[in-house]
């Protein structure tokens, strides 16, 4: 789970859950006028919806096509579901099509946070210039520094030269988490701790810590969106945000070391807007809500698909020492600790195709705007349709286009090499109806509210893959075992996450 929107996704699909009792489902014809109430709610729906979220829309689609409109107690959400009519949506202009105005509902009910004004504003403009361009470069060298605390300070010590075993997910989903969150909530203070050994060992065990915490939020979160939490469940939930925002606060983030242009520049303006520090302190864990819930579960599979697929990890492991032998690095015994830049990082072409491989079989947000007034959606094959001010317009591009096997030849097959060109660089001619798509993969959405994390979280994934492959060897504890399937209470929430976890092994390699 994850993004802002993430978080709104789940907010949605509780929407959509909890009201389908009510509502009905009805494929809305060209220049049909506004829909009247619904007929008697199709109980079969609603419980196929809550059980199975992209099978459902798969079925619609099969059944109504390119756009069918769902009622949904209060409101009649229109799927499309034609990836050549999605730029009609993600590129209307927010006077007919917003986002913001849903999102900052939702985010209210939920997580009690009451947004600025122009808070879409103010999160694109830090976003763009401290998780893009050279606030990047800034961003992952932080990151490398963590991940090296994190993963490699035994190095040396003896230690990881014996096979460690352990959960794959709980592994990958653990490290990225942790790296990123003190790349962007910062270090422990030298101040306190007088030496840098002791400032790295307490955000170790602080970061693992805080990971756990954060996993058993994650795993009520389905059901904190669908709002069907029992008692206990929802204390515990309450218990956590106010972990949460305890520990992000802004008193305590005064007190820590680097912490990043993004998260900082955002409390700063909040402050400077007038908001109170007990709200600041909540939109922290938004922040870290959006940043770290899809990155972790999102390594995992990369990595599992390396492990499952014996071709594409040699690829990659190939270019992997290309890039070190180029900038003169190894992993050695006594050696410096390899330090990769965002330089080395652009130069990693098959392992781009494999993290978009990756992120197209399991990243499955849903895009949802409300429409501000009425007005008519184009369809890509010139039919009309009229939409009503006060409805909603969604997309589910992973039934829609991700895995489609027009679009993707045996969509559910990892290919690691499918956005690759014969000659090596980036694919991006995919075709539907013999006419090339513009969205062909949308894991970071799309439009004004596409992912501004999606440059830094490609390059977590790859660095915990290079930091991975050059310093261990890894082997699954049963090779033969098969990919695990994704937990389906999360579809629409972006990355998604297997039914269980998978055991691996690992060992330092010299
Ligand atoms: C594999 C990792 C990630 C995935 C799959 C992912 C996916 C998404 C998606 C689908 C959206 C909504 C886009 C839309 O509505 O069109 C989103 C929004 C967002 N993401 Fe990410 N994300 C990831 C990592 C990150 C990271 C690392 C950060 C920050 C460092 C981040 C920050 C955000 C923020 C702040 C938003 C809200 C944007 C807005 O409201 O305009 N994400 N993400």
């Amino acid at each position: 789970m994850g993004s802002l929107l993430q978080i709104l996704l789940g907010l949605f699909i509780s929407v959509i859950g909890a009201l389908y009792l009510l509502g009905s489902f009805r494929r809305r014809r060209a220049g049909e006028p506004p829909l009247d109430k619904g007929p008697i709610p199709w109980l079969g729906h609603v419980l196929e919806f809550r059980k199975d979220t992209a099978k459902f829309l798969q079925r619609m689609k099969e059944k109504h096509g390119d756009i069918f409109t769902v009622q949904l107690g209060g409101f009649y959400f229109t799927f499309i579901t034609d990836p050549h009519s999605f730029g009609s949506v993600v590129k209307e202009a927010r006077t007919k099509l917003d986002f913001t105005k849903f999102a900052e509902q939702l985010v209210a009910r939920v997580f009690g946070y009451h947004s600025l004004q122009n808070e879409h504003k103010f999160l694109q403009a830090s976003s763009t210039k401290h998780l893009m361009g050279d606030g990047l470069v800034v961003m992952t060298q932080a990151m490398m520094c963590n991940l090296q605390n994190l993963m490699l300070h035994n190095v040396g010590s003896g230690d990881d030269k014996l096979w460690q075993e352990t959960g794959l997910f709980a592994y990958s989903y653990n490290i990225v988490f942790r790296a990123g969150y003190l790349a962007l909530f910062g270090n422990e203070s030298l101040k306190s701790t007088g030496t840098l050994e002791k400032a790295k060992e307490i955000d170790r065990q602080h970061s693992n810590e805080l990971f756990w915490e954060f996993r058993k939020y994650d795993q009520l979160f389905p059901n904190l969106a669908y709002s069907v939490l029992g008692p206990s469940e929802k204390m515990e939930a309450e218990r956590l945000k106010r972990l949460f925002w305890n520990t992000l606060s802004v008193q305590k983030m005064r007190s820590r070391d680097n912490i990043s242009g993004w998260v900082h520049e955002q409390q700063q303006v909040r402050a400077e807007q007038g908001m109170q520090e007990f709200m600041q302190d909540r939109y922290m864990f938004l922040l870290l809500w959006a940043s770290q819930g899809n990155t972790g579960p999102a390594a995992f599979w990369l990595l599992l698909y390396l492990m499952k697929h014996p071709e594409a990890m040699k690829s990659i492991k190939s270019e992997v020492e290309q890039v070190l032998r180029e900038t003169g690095q190894g992993a050695k015994q006594g050696g410096p600790l390899i330090d990769l830049t965002r330089d080395m990082l652009l130069k990693t072409p098959i392992l781009d195709s494999a993290v978009e491989e990756t992120l197209r079989l399991t990243a499955a947000p849903v895009l949802t705007r409300a429409v501000m007034q009425d007005m008519t959606i184009k369809m890509a094959n010139g039919q009309e349709y009229k939409i009503r001010e006060g409805d909603r317009v969604a997309i589910f591009p992973y039934t829609a286009v991700q895995v489609d096997p027009e679009v993707y030849p045996d969509p559910f097959i990892f290919k690691y090499d499918r956005f690759l060109t014969p000659d090596g660089s980036k694919k991006t001619d995919f075709y539907k109806g013999g006419k090339k798509l513009k969205y062909y993969n949308m894991p970071w959405g799309a439009g004004t509210t596409m992912c501004p994390g999606r440059f830094f979280a490609t390059n977590e994934l790859k660095q915990f893959v290079f930091l991975m492959l050059s310093y261990f060897d890894l082997e699954l504890k049963n090779p033969n075992e098969e990919i695990p399937g994704i937990d389906i209470r999360r579809w629409g929430f972006g990355s998604m996450q297997p039914t269980k976890d998978i055991q691996f092994r690992y060992r330092l390699r010299f």
